[in-house]
């Protein structure tokens, strides 16, 4: 056993997106690419930072979302910290740790930060995408800066140190030891699970199931199974099968674990059948998304939000009430109307998890949630899926009412924010960015025009000043807002790995009662109409429609 000095070459184009580095697995398993990104982290996390702490002696938390080159890849970054002055992993057995449920082992075991192996609801497989990111101290997606130095040093690294140590036993709990390293190899479970019996009231959930409360859970061949069937099943007393799809696999076994309508329609199909369940549920590659969805109804992320904000009180967890509430720029403003009713502060951020950090370490802010499938809270620094799911469950335990009748109640009293976002992907990179310079070009002259009877009052490029911190994120999506608060927004995507994805978010609020039982893409018909006068996404792209509509 010894460490080695390798030399190696920078690779080009190994800068973090909107979570993490994501690839293709073939881009990831050319030799030392991994290595090359894993080296510049250590050397980064190992300059002495602003508060002066480096990683030295120090503990890592390790894990992945159990995809294809989930376990080789955990040999080799096990082996790069041992050459790096790691002094402890904890390694989620198999290789595995949920994004949320690294967080979770990172704050209790006051770990340094951790390394999570995922690339999220992205394909899996040896076809698929790979991913690698880093959650800080807090538990949280390493901030802007940390990812931008991460970045610069990959393009300047040129030797490796590395141990020449036989593999781990990555399946076999507890102690074992790598050069000066230790490795603790960890349930996966056991802190996560620590944390959801904190916040929500397991014996009533227990009485639910007790008494024949429906559930279907579909953990879509990912990371979520274990998870879901330890909680739910295991020691909520679901009936077994209640969790479908529960073993995470390499490839999860073909399915797209993205839970929205479109990649999630196995469980849509469930819950339109006479025999539903009372409740439905889905979670994503690494088990931080979440999508739920009632008999032949599902919830809008966005609204999922604004709910469990309303309803927090109801949760042992939130009891006491929350600090505030924040939501990405994209995400409706359904949460906006309740925070407002509430008192409560509510902020506006880019999109992606890390800019929730600093608020909710600050204590500004208990929930945050995007459009895109994520709620989370201040229990970890990630969104979580299961959370969600709990949340949900607790709500129709509380109060004996169905998904559906609590968001239709939420409508009448708040309003709907009829919201859509339509996807297109796999557009030429070059196509993609002259569609955004040439909107941003356009911005100027916006204010003030009409589109049939509404007139545009703000039109930007969002930019977001961290209250917490004072930095500054700019170009985070194109946004026009009418005078009857309804909105359209363009951005394109941080996290595809093949070409170049625009994303189009559509929104407008709908308070009268009898209008908001209308099909989601019908009521936002009109706004659609408006992106593509502005935008021109279809001539430019020579795509007839989005690729996906959720
Ligand atoms: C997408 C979502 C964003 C989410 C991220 C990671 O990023 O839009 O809300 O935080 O995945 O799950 P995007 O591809 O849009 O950059
Ligand atoms: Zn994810």
């Amino acid at each position: 056993m010894a460490i080695q000095t390798i030399p190696t070459q920078p690779f080009a184009g190994q800068r973090p997106g909107t979570s993490g580095l994501r690839k293709k697995v073939t881009v990831f398993t050319q030799p030392y690419y991994l290595e090359n990104f894993v080296q510049a982290l250590l050397d980064v996390l190992n300059a002495s930072g602003a508060d002066g702490q480096t990683l030295q002696g120090e503990t890592l938390v390790l894990g992945g979302d159990g995809r294809f080159y989930n376990r080789t890849a955990v040999q080799v970054i096990l082996k790069l910290a041992a050459a790096n002055g790691v002094a402890c992993v904890l390694l989620g057995r198999g290789g595995i740790l949920s994004t949320p449920a690294a967080s979770a082992v990172i704050r209790h075991r006051q770990a340094f930060g951790g390394i999570v192996l995922s690339a999220s609801h992205n394909p899996g497989g040896a076809e698929g995408d790979f991913g690698i990111k880093y959650n800080a101290g807090n538990g949280g997606p390493a901030n802007e800066a940390l990812t931008e130095a991460v970045y610069a040093r990959t393009q300047l690294v040129r030797e490796l140190r590395i141990s020449d140590a036989s593999d781990i036993d990555i399946d076999r709990l507890g102690l074992q030891q790598l050069e000066q390293m230790q490795v603790e190899v960890i349930d996966p479970v056991a802190d996560y699970a620590a944390v959801m019996r904190k916040l929500f009231d397991f014996e009533m959930l227990r009485g639910m199931f007790r008494r024949g409360f429906s559930l279907r859970v579909d953990a879509m061949n990912a990371v979520g199974g274990p998870y879901a069937r330890a909680i739910l099943e295991d020691e909520l007393g679901a009936p077994a099968g209640t969790v479908v799809n529960a073993e995470p696999l390499e490839d999860f076994g073909g399915l797209h674990p993205d839970p929205n309508p479109v990649n999630a329609d196995n469980l849509i199909a469930h819950m339109q059948r006479p025999d539903a369940p009372d409740f439905g549920a889905a979670m994503d590659g690494d088990a931080d998304r979440n999508m739920v969805v009632g008999r032949n109804f599902v919830v809008a992320p966005s609204d999922s939000l604004a709910l469990m904000t309303a309803y927090a009180r109801l949760i042992p967890g939130y009891q006491d009430g929350l600090r505030g509430v924040a939501r990405s720029m994209p995400t409706s403003a359904a949460v906006d109307r309740v925070a407002k009713a509430m008192g409560l502060p509510c902020f506006e951020t880019p999109t992606g998890w890390k800019f929730f950090g600093n608020l909710l370490d600050a204590g500004r802010v208990s929930l945050c949630g995007e459009e895109s499938y994520g709620t989370g809270s201040s229990h970890v620094r990630e969104k979580d899926g299961l959370w969600a799911i709990l949340f949900w469950l607790s709500l129709q335990g509380a109060t004996g009412r169905s998904v559906e009748t609590l968001v239709r109640e939420h409508w009448r009293v708040y309003g709907r924010n009829y919201y859509t976002r339509h996807d297109y992907e796999g557009i030429a990179v070059d196509t993609a960015n002259t569609l955004m310079a040439d909107l941003r070009a356009a911005l100027p002259a916006l204010p003030g025009h009409c589109f049939g009877y509404r007139r545009v009052v703000l039109a930007d490029d969002f930019s977001y000043a961290d209250p917490v911190d004072g930095s500054v994120s700019g170009q985070q999506g194109i946004r026009l807002v009418f005078d009857d608060g309804a909105r359209v927004i363009f951005r394109l995507s941080g996290t595809g790995t093949e070409g170049a994805t625009l994303r189009l978010y559509l929104e407008r609020y709908e308070a009268d009662v009898t209008k908001q039982d209308q099909p989601v893409q019908q009521a936002l018909t009109e706004l659609a109409a408006v992106a593509e006068q502005v935008a021109g996404i279809r001539a430019r792209t020579g795509m007839a429609g989005p690729t996906v509509a959720t």
